[in-house]
């Protein structure tokens, strides 16, 4: 290892939508290695996702070691652990045999879309949104577990009797790390927590009239803690003995790690999905204009902190439909290329409401168009409004954004896989008309679980520490003549009209 890389360290688990990855930190946050390994999307029907948590679980374990090994390091240099994890995807397992009970629902299956109807007229949206700050939709966990409990054999009345665990991504690693039959501690964070539809914003506990309503028995629940502190050690691998010391959902983490630790600071992180959150300090701001109200962080017993966001299903993984589904590219950086070998989308748009639409619509009934099309356009063009589809619908968040927080951003921090593509950054520069920066460790996901593991345990002493690390690696600004973004913004919302209502 480089001389700069000297002990001790943090290590982060980011248990992903399509990999899951081991980063090793130095004390000035930069990156000494990383570990990584894609699992399987299983696509049993139209609108299904789902992962196999016994695969992902593997994984875990597998990019652990060799990050580690790749560090040149051994557990003693090795301080916590962090873990960060793709949100809402809900696992049901068997307490004694540590055995999932079926597939990993994905936060992007539809499947429990008539479920949330049917809790919209039996309970109302709006009892759903004052407590949990969510819209009902097919997207969050809660639903997930009580599909799960409606459909496998038998389950009901195993999980009744408490031998059944639920769990979202950071419960089901956090659970198998810390000794899985052998003792593991059944827990989460509060971020993660406020995405089952099952927490109460206010108290941040399990809502009993929740509960009820969804069908969820509150014995195979984890419990509820701050996103910074020791839950327990790892029991084996390479990083066994250490202290397990952070649980955020991805996009809170990379909150954390973009250091939007003051009210009004916002980041975008382009993944599988693309989620602006902005911190609202300790006020829970009730949106009006399609975001969602979720816990930002709470470090060990201070303040919890709220944020607002706004999710969109499909980014990152309209690029991978591309490539794997229609064979358009063969590898996800070609969409650049690609996009670059014509001067515009050629009069077309995709709008990849492949999961309904989220942010700001939350409509499960729309599904992805191309509109627009002629004898004219190529698979060039499609590259482009692949690509300008991240960007506007990364737009209509901002507007929704403004409209609920009353800031209008000054430049948009952004982060993620997809920010290594130039065209697509300057795009978004050129549709929100505001400037797009980028810091200079990208890896926000895991940086932002690390830091949270590290004031865990003193590692570094505050969040002022941490803002030091922030460093401006990029920037992209606007560039595209006023007439032609309300001509194109105006196209881009047209066909988002056509998406709508197409499931009965
Ligand atoms: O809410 C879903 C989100 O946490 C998934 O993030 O980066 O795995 O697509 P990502």
């Amino acid at each position: 290892t480089d001389a700069h890389t000297a002990g001790p360290f943090i290590a982060a688990i980011d248990q992903g939508t399509t990999s899951s990855r081991c980063i090793v930190f130095d004390t000035d946050g930069r990156i000494v290695a990383v570990d990584q390994k894609e699992h399987e999307q299983i696509f049993p029907r139209p609108g299904w996702v789902e992962h196999d948590a016994t695969e992902i679980w593997t994984n875990v374990q597998e990019v652990v070691d060799r990050a580690v090994a790749k560090a040149g390091i051994t557990s003693a240099d090795v301080k916590a652990i962090g873990i960060t994890n793709q949100r809402e995807t809900t696992v049901l397992w068997d307490r004694t045999t540590g055995e999932p009970v079926h597939n990993a629902i994905v936060w992007q299956d539809t499947r429990t879309a008539e479920l949330c109807r049917e809790l919209g007229r039996n309970v109302g949206q709006d009892r759903f949104r004052r407590e949990t700050g969510l819209p009902l939709a097919s997207y969050f966990a809660g639903p997930k577990a009580r599909w799960l409990l409606d459909n496998v054999e038998g389950l009901r009345e195993r999980a009744a009797n408490g031998d059944i665990l639920f769990g979202t991504m950071d419960s089901w690693v956090i659970w198998n790390l810390t000794g899985g039959v052998n003792g593991g501690v059944h827990v989460t964070d509060v971020t993660n927590a406020s995405r089952t539809m099952l927490m109460n914003l206010h108290t941040l506990d399990w809502d009993d009239k929740l509960l009820h309503s969804i069908g969820v028995p509150r014995a195979m629940l984890p419990e509820i803690r701050s996103s910074a502190e020791v839950y327990g050690q790892a029991a084996s691998g390479a990083l066994r003995g250490i202290p397990v010391a952070s649980a955020l959902g991805d996009q809170q983490a990379a909150l954390f790690g973009q250091t939007c630790y003051a009210e009004g600071e916002a980041k975008s992180t382009y993944g599988t999905g693309t989620f602006l959150l902005m911190n609202t300090g300790d006020q829970i701001v009730n949106s009006y204009n399609g975001l969602l109200t979720t816990v930002g962080y709470r470090i060990g017993d201070q303040t919890p902190v709220y944020a607002l966001e706004g999710s969109i299903a499909v980014t990152g993984s309209l690029v991978q439909w591309m490539r794997d589904q229609m064979g358009l590219i063969s590898t996800a950086a070609e969409i650049e290329t690609l996009a670059l070998s014509v001067e515009d989308n050629g009069g077309a748009y995709v709008v990849p409401a492949f999961s309904g639409l989220f942010a700001p619509y939350w409509r499960d009934d729309a599904r992805g168009v191309i509109a627009g099309l002629t004898r004219y356009v190529t698979k060039a063009h499609l590259a482009r409004a692949v690509l300008e589809a991240t960007a506007w619908q990364t737009r209509e968040i901002c507007d929704a954004m403004t409209k609920d927080s009353g800031v209008e951003l000054a430049a948009l921090k952004v982060d993620g896989g997809m920010t290594s593509n130039n065209l697509l950054m300057q795009s978004l520069a050129d549709f929100l008309d505001a400037p797009v920066v980028r810091p200079l460790v990208a890896e926000t996901t895991c940086l932002g679980a690390a830091y949270a593991a590290g004031l865990a345990v003193g590692f570094w002493p505050d969040t002022d520490a941490l803002r030091a690390n922030w460093r401006r690696a990029a920037e992209w600004t606007p560039r595209m003549d006023d007439d032609k973004r309300r001509r194109e913004y105006k196209n881009w919302l047209k066909a988002v009209e056509r998406t709508m209502g197409w499931v009965e």
